[in-house]
C-alpha cells in the first residue's frame, strides 16, 4: 500500500555508474591521473545495488575491492571509459562519479622515454578527451531517464556546479566541497549539494557510505514515487 514502501523499489531497473580516476598513458610505465580513491562511485553501486537495481560498475583503477552484487567492467582509460558506458546502455539511471582525466597525450610512447643526460625534458602535447557525462546526457533514444553527474569544486562550489549542471545537460548534479578547509579530500566523509531544476539541496557532512544511501533512496523516490 502507500503506507508499506517497497524494500526493493529499484527492481527492474538498470544503473549505470562510473567511479574512481582514468590512467590516461604517457609511455607504458607512466600516466597521469586525478586523485579519486573510488570509495563514493563504488559505495553508490552498492546502494543502489540494496534497492533492488541491476547495476553496471564501470571502475577506473581503483585499490578498493568490486562491491557485492554488482557487475563490474574495468577500464583504464577515459577512451576506454565511454566505450564501456555506450556499451552498457540502454540503463534507466546513470551515475558517473569517475574523475575522468580531462585530457590524455596525444601519441603515447610506445618504448619507455628515457632520461638522457644532460639532454631537455619530454615535452608532452595533450588532447581533450571525451565528456562522457556530456556525451550521457545528449537527449536521445538511448538516455537514461536520470542522469547524475559529480562536481568536485572550490571557491563558489554552488555558483561553479549550478553552471556545470547547465553545461552537461544533466538532471542532477552531485556539488562537494573539496575545499582544503572543507577537509574532506581523500577522506571517509562528503558535504554534498544536490542541485536539481527544483533547486538545491544541502546535505549534512555524512560519511560517503551514507552519502551513497540517501542519494540511491532520492533517487528511487524520483523515479517510482516511493520512499524507501
Ligand atoms: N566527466 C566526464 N567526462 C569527462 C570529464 C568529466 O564524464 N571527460 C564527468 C565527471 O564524471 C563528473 C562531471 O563530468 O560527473 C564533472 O566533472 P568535472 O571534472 O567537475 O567537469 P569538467 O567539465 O571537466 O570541468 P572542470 O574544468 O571543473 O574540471
Ligand atoms: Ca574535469
Amino acid at each position: 500500500s502507500m503506507l508499506t514502501p517497497k524494500a526493493r523499489p529499484l527492481a527492474g531497473h538498470h544503473a549505470l555508474v562510473t567511479s574512481g580516476p582514468t590512467h590516461e598513458p604517457i609511455d607504458p610505465v607512466r600516466y597521469i591521473a586525478n586523485r579519486s580513491s573510488g570509495r563514493q562511485g563504488h559505495a553508490i553501486a552498492q546502494a543502489l545495488a540494496a534497492l533492488g537495481a541491476r547495476v553496471t560498475l564501470i571502475a577506473g583503477p581503483v585499490t578498493i575491492a568490486d562491491p557485492p552484487g554488482v557487475t563490474v567492467l574495468h577500464v583504464e582509460t577515459a577512451a576506454e571509459m565511454l566505450a564501456a558506458v555506450r556499451a552498457a546502455l540502454p540503463a534507466d539511471i546513470a551515475v558517473l562519479a569517475a574523475a575522468v582525466a580531462d585530457w590524455r597525450v596525444a601519441e603515447p610512447a610506445t618504448g619507455k622515454i628515457k632520461k638522457q643526460p644532460g639532454a631537455e625534458m619530454p615535452a608532452l602535447t595533450f588532447v581533450t578527451n571525451p565528456d562522457i557525462l556530456a556525451t550521457i546526457s545528449e537527449p536521445g533514444p538511448l538516455r537514461p531517464r536520470l542522469v547524475v553527474g559529480f562536481a568536485a569544486e572550490t571557491d563558489d562550489v554552488i555558483a561553479h556546479a549550478t553552471a556545470k549542471r547547465l553545461r552537461k545537460g544533466c538532471d542532477w548534479l552531485v556539488a562537494n566541497d573539496v575545499s582544503p578547509a572543507s577537509g574532506v579530500m581523500g577522506g571517509t566523509e562528503n558535504e554534498i549539494h544536490l542541485i536539481s531544476a527544483a533547486g538545491i539541496e544541502d546535505w549534512p557532512r555524512l560519511p560517503k557510505d551514507a552519502v551513497a544511501a540517501r542519494l540511491a533512496a532520492r533517487i528511487a523516490q524520483e523515479l517510482t514515487g516511493e520512499t524507501p
